[in-house]
Parts: structure tokens; sequence; C-alpha cells
């Protein structure tokens, strides 16, 4: 059996820079289920939020970022989270990285939703995830982590003192093997791609959470879901991001007539927090009504958004008609796998970082452009602590007697389990709805997936499995949450409810909702 030192499962910023932190003296293995390249990170338009300016100062993006979290966010994560960037840019700069720049050699700064002030780099326009990946791929390139694509983890493996002690992979030739790991780091991003309309690479299926749910790790949050208002919206489909950056820009929200959709909705209008303006381009579109971004005022559009000049070029719209069909699609994940500031989990030697992990730093809803950056101080900050972590001594492996199929359970197809969150657990919620999503989820025996040995299973099952036993833990914790905050609205409980629900979290442990 192989044994290493630190297992990274994932490819996106956390993942990487884990990685090449954690390599400096541990021997690593970043493993992912597709290409290095394949991952939200990649995918990301608008850019990095950090005060930098001589205007902006940490406490405002403290301010701005627990302003748009609804006040739920955990404090000490917001506090290192926007303290560190200024340093965490800095050396991603001096490391080469290049932001953009204007003609005095001076960093651009972006404006976006729910920000008080001009702070967000951006690299090649809206490529900045892109650049920054392919920065940490050149770096990952020289440093001794080793790399495998297309290999999928079908199980966490765990010791008898339950703790974890490595992981069992398969990969698309359906080779299985099993790696024990001293640290295991689950970076895989959010669930995403579990809903109809969605930003995420296809990829992003909430792996992750099924993996640490089943290994008895502590999941909570997990009906905040962020839906990003401006998603490219053709023939009824959506088709990637339109940044939000576009708006920072001076683009406004208008119908098929030219109404200005956000003017009287809200001070900040188009520039107001995601959820608001999601809700709001919602409600057009729930009466039949297209919306558009109307983008005739930003004369260089094709300079400084090649991306999405480029996804409309390839969808049939016309840029000179100065509008952009929207719509709002799944975006974000604010829940996910607790941990501590650290990375590390409620279970031993299993550790979880960037979306797929819930410090808390996003609150009830996350700022514009804190995700990258999210990636990048939490996987610097887990990266150097397991640099520095002691050899640990493995325990025996837990013997556990497991069902080997799903017996006459015929699951859903992705395509039927993304429809069903679309309707049930989408923008707007409610109590009926999510009883009957969670009853057709149960209907799947969820008791017997969270206990099946998926060792048998193809990737393409295994995917089945761990995104029916996610989308039954969003449909049961939008259903405990009995009140409207931030990412999360129930029509049948529109108002943020503070007496009752500010201190109150939905975590769930195995099979209990506590
Ligand atoms: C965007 O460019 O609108 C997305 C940026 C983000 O989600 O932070």
């Amino acid at each position: 059996m192989n044994k290493m030192e630190v297992i990274i499962v994932g490819s996106g910023i956390a993942a990487l820079k884990t990685a090449i932190e954690a390599s400096a003296t541990k021997h690593v293995m970043l493993i992912t289920k597709s290409k290095l390249r394949h991952s939200n990170s990649y995918l990301a338009q608008g850019g990095v939020a950090v005060a930098m300016s001589k205007e902006d100062t940490p406490i405002s993006h403290r301010e701005d970022t627990i302003q748009a979290g609804r006040y739920y966010n955990n404090a000490t994560a917001v506090e290192a989270l926007v303290q560190t960037a200024p340093v965490a840019i800095s050396e991603l700069i001096a490391s080469g990285m290049e932001f953009d720049r204007n003609s005095e050699g001076h960093l651009m700064l972006g404006m976006e939703g729910a920000h008080s002030e001009r702070r967000i780099l951006h690299s090649h326009g809206d490529a900045t995830g892109k650049y920054i990946i392919e920065h940490l791929l050149r770096e990952l390139a020289l440093s001794k982590v080793e790399v495998m694509e297309d290999t999928a983890v079908v199980e966490l493996i765990m010791g008898d003192d339950a703790s974890c002690i490595g992981v069992k992979i398969v990969n698309h030739e359906g080779h299985l093997q099993t790696m024990c790991g001293e640290h295991i780091v689950l970076a895989t991003g959010g669930c995403g791609s579990l809903f109809q309309f969605t930003s995420n690479a296809s990829t992003v299926s909430g792996d992750g959470i099924a993996l640490a749910l089943k290994a008895g790790a502590r999941i909570r949050d997990m009906e905040f879901i962020q839906f990003h208002p401006t998603l490219l919206y053709c023939n009824g489909k959506t088709q990637g991001l339109v940044s939000e950056a576009v708006r920072g820009e001076g683009a406004k929200l208008v119908t098929e007539s030219g109404k200005a959709i956000m003017k009287d909705v809200h001070a900040l209008a188009d520039l107001a927090p995601r959820h608001i303006v999601a809700q709001t381009i919602y409600s057009y579109i729930e009466r039949g009504e297209n919306v558009y971004l109307d983008i005739s005022m930003i004369s260089n559009f094709r300079e400084r958004f090649p991306t999405v000049a480029a996804l409309c070029l390839k969808n049939g719209i016309h840029l000179e008609e100065g509008k952009i069909p929207v719509a709002p699609g799944n975006h974000f994940l604010m829940g996910g796998i607790e941990t501590d500031g650290k990375g590390r989990t409620s279970v031993e030697g299993l550790y979880a970082v960037g979306e797929v992990a819930c410090t808390g730093v996003h609150g009830a809803n996350r700022l514009a452009s804190n995700s990258l950056l999210e990636g990048l101080v939490f996987g610097s900050t887990l990266g150097r602590y397991l640099q520095q972590a002691p050899q640990r001594v493995l325990p025996q492996e837990k013997k556990t007697l497991k069902k080997t199929s799903p017996g006459l359970i015929t699951l859903p197809e992705l395509a039927d389990i993304q429809k069903h969150l679309m309707h049930y657990a989408g923008i707007v919620r409610n109590a009926k709805d999510l009883g009957r999503l969670k009853a057709w989820l149960e209907s799947f025996q969820i008791d017997c997936l969270l206990e099946l040995a998926c060792e048998n299973a193809s990737i393409h099952e295994l995917a089945k499995v761990n995104a029916i036993i996610v989308s039954w833990l969003i449909a049961e914790s939008a259903l405990a949450r009995q009140e409207s905050r931030g990412g999360h609205f129930r029509s049948d409980y529109p108002i943020e409810n503070d007496a009752v629900w500010l201190d109150t979290s939905i975590i769930l442990d195995r099979h209990e909702v506590i």
C-alpha cells in the first residue's frame, strides 16, 4: 500500500496553494477526478478582493464582508481573511503573478457588488482565475508534489480510533487503489453543478462533502447557497458567467422595454448584494419577463471583458446590440465541512480548505471576489500548518461490513437531480417544496447510501450517490432554517429573524441535525 505524508483532493486555488506550501517539508500527492485545469477557480472572472488602495483599509473590507454575509460570519475567520489579504497578494505578485495595471504601472482596481471601495484586482480583464491557476501550476511543476489526474476518491479510509488515515481511489479504467496518508485534505469545491442553472465547472458536485459526512465529519450551513445574478441566458438555459465586474463598470439590469429593475430596490441599485439582485431578477423571469444587462455605456467592453465577449459570441449574442440576456444560477456554497482557522475538521487527520470548507468566513452570503482570496489565504495557512505538523503514527484500519450495492434502488440521472434542486431548493424556497424534495431524495434510501461501499461503482455512479447525499443535506438544512438570510430565501419565512436565528446553525453530524 502506498503511503504519503499529505494527500490533497482537488485542483483549484486552495488545493494548489496548500500543496505548494506543504511540499516545502512534506511528501505531497494531489489527486483530481478530472484534469488540473478543470476547476471553478480556473473559470473565475471578476478577481480578487484586497484592501490595497490608499483610500481602503482591511477594516472596510471586513465591514463589507460581514454586511454581505448578513452578520452571520465567523468574526475570527473574517479578520484572518482581510488582514492577511494584502500580504498574501504581495507575495503572489512578488512570485511573478501579473495583475492588470494602468499606463502608469499602478494596479487597476475594479468594483463589484456590496463593496464600498474599488478593491478588485484582475488579470487579463476577466480571466483572473485562469491566470492565477496557470501561475500556481508553474510553481507546482517546480515543487516535488506528485499529481494524479482522472482519479476519483471512492471513500476515506478510517482508523480504528475514528481518525482518517487515507483514501480509496479509482481511475477511469476502474483500477482501484488504496493510499494511506498522515494528513488528508479535501479541496474539492462546492456543489454548484448539482443545480440546473450554474456557473460552476461540471465536476463541482459536492463529492468532498459526501465523503466527509460518511467519515463522520460535521457539515454545516448547507442552506446558504449563493445564486449569481447574471449568467448568460439563451434558449431557456444558462451558459456561463457574466462577471459582476460588468455592473462594476456601469452596466444596468433592464427589462425588454428598458426599465431599470434595481433602481428602487436597494440604495446600491445594480451593485446591491448578490442575493438581492438575484431575487429581483428571478421575480421578473417568474412573471415571464426577460432581463438583460444593458452594456451600451461600456465602450471598451471587448478589451475589459474578453472572456464574457467570447462567451457571448459562442452563443450568438451580438454585443453591438448593447444587451446581454441574463438569469441567476447557483454560484457558490457558503456552507460545507466545518473547519477551524487552520482547516482542521472534526475528524482527526482530515482537513478541508476552499469552498468545500465552512470556516464561517462568508456568513450567509459571500462578498464578491472573496473566494479566490479565501483559497489563497486559507490554503496558505493550512499548507504552512502541515509543513510543521509532526509525524503521525497511523492506527490500524477500522474493519467495517459495508453493503456492496444499492440493491434494488435505481438512482436518478444527474439531470433529474439538477432539475429537482433548481425547482424545489432554488432562489425562492418554501416548506412544501423542500419537503417534497426531501421525500424524493429519501426514496433513494439515504441511510443505505451513506453505508454503501462504493468500490464497485463507476465514477459516474459514484457521482450520483454523492449528489443524492449532498442534495439531501441541502434540503434538510433549508427546511430547518425557518427564516430568510443571505443566500437562503424562504417565501414562507421572508424575514431575517435575528432573535431566533442569528446565533443558530444547522449542523449535520451523520444522520443527526443539531
Ligand atoms: C464574478 O466575476 O462576478 C464572480 C466573482 C465572484 O464570484 O467572486
